[in-house]
């Protein structure tokens, strides 16, 4: 029998932090959030197309830090207008070469110092766990702005609010995701929302080599009963999808540039294959693109992704205001969090060997493990979920 080790109860430390009696909120991954959440920060988007101007000072004297220790346009710059559209403002740093962490402070210590400048942080990095790892030593709620291949929550939220707004609805709908869905970490996360609406159906297009991870096929899509089929042909699938989520080979997460050279055009959109498509299938992709999308699809009216980036910096708003406690009435109802209490464990012996995993740079941080239900003897890392037996 593994020891169990209460400090380490992953979810429900890392969901809420308690400061002098008050929860404090983060957002590390999308089961962070309810249904009923989303469809609060949903109701929330719309309300501030509907209405900016009632939402322009509502954050004045609040201060948002984007730390990004990776490359970013969309997101850094989305949270920061966010920001700025609430009347906050924002400080931060858009690589880890401008930061301490150059001088190798870790992201424990470095969020306890934002936590004296900022009231929200959203952190990008490129070692699965990270924003983890912040939330963990957090005095202010910090978000998941992307953590190496793992998880993207905030692209989640707006992949949502994209669909629901192009479909009316998240249920019931079959979408087709293609391209790197190893280290696509948009797409894991987007499983993960999915998975809690009725009647969706994935079609996973992708090479072998990068195909959806095992534990998102076992412990997400199999235990739910999620009907998935993977597929190599994009053709083949397409005529009976309602959403094309396409996605970029992601050539820095590749151990090797040889690999990477050899699967970068797996798949690029033409409009002579969207010929094949229903016409009102909507292509979404998370950008930036390289070339899996020709630029000739741009004008067709089923290209919804920059409709997408216009839907980031508006959920974004929304997320900060819920963060905050700042969402105004009628939307404010006190929803429950998540109840995810799941006992978790410390394997001194073990080791975590994914590359990515943040254990591999912050030297201090206790190696923990999580058993895994649907294989005894197995245990994932709580960091970064690799699979360790
Ligand atoms: N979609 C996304 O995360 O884009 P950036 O890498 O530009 O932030």
């Amino acid at each position: 029998m593994l020891p169990f080790c209460p400090v380490l109860v992953r979810r429900a430390f890392v969901l809420s932090t308690f400061s002098g009696g008050h929860r404090r909120r983060h957002l590390i991954d999308p089961m962070d959030l309810t249904v009923e959440e989303i469809d609060q920060l949903l109701a929330v988007g719309d309300d501030i197309i509907q209405n900016p101007a009632k939402y322009s000072e509502i954050c004045k004297g609040k201060k948002l830090a984007t730390l990004f220790y990776e490359p970013s346009t969309r997101t850094r710059l989305s949270f920061e207008s966010a920001m700025l559209e609430l009347g906050g403002s924002v400080i931060g740093f858009s690589s880890a070469d401008s930061s301490s962490a150059a001088k190798g402070e870790s992201v424990a210590d470095t969020i306890r110092v934002i936590g004296c400048f900022a009231d929200i942080a959203a952190m990008r990095h490129p070692k699965e766990g990270a924003p983890m790892v912040a939330a963990m030593n957090s005095p202010i709620p910090v978000i998941n702005a992307g953590d190496g291949g793992h998880q993207h929550p905030t692209q989640t939220l707006t992949d949502l609010m994209t669909i629901h707004r192009l479909k009316g609805h998240l249920d019931n709908l079959t979408i087709g995701l293609c391209g790197d869905l190893k280290f696509g970490r948009t797409v894991h996360s987007l499983i993960l929302a999915l998975s809690r609406y009725t009647g969706i159906r994935f079609v996973l297009i992708s090479p072998k080599e990068l195909a959806v991870p095992d534990y998102i096929k076992e412990e997400v899509l199999d235990k739910k009963k999620i009907p998935y089929t993977e597929v190599q042909s994009l053709d083949e699938a397409m005529p009976e999808l309602d959403i094309l989520y396409m996605t970029r080979i992601q050539r820095e997460r590749f151990a090797s540039e040889e690999e990477y050279l050899r699967l970068k055009d797996s798949y690029i959109l033409t409009p002579k294959q969207l010929e094949l498509a229903k016409p009102d299938m909507y292509i979404l992709h998370p950008l930036p693109r390289v070339n899996e999308i020709s630029v000739a699809v741009d004008n067709d009216p089923r290209a919804a992704y920059f409709t997408q980036v216009f839907c980031g910096k508006i959920i974004r708003m929304a997320l900060i205001l819920k963060l905050l406690d700042r969402i105004p009435a009628p939307f404010d109802q006190q929803l429950p969090a998540p109840e995810r209490h799941q006992p978790q464990v410390v394997h001194n012996h073990l080791h975590c060997g994914n590359p990515r995993c943040i254990t591999t740079i912050e030297q201090e941080l206790p190696q923990a493990f999580r058993p895994v239900e649907e294989k005894p003897g197995a245990f994932r890392c709580i960091y970064c979920e690799a699979l360790v037996d």
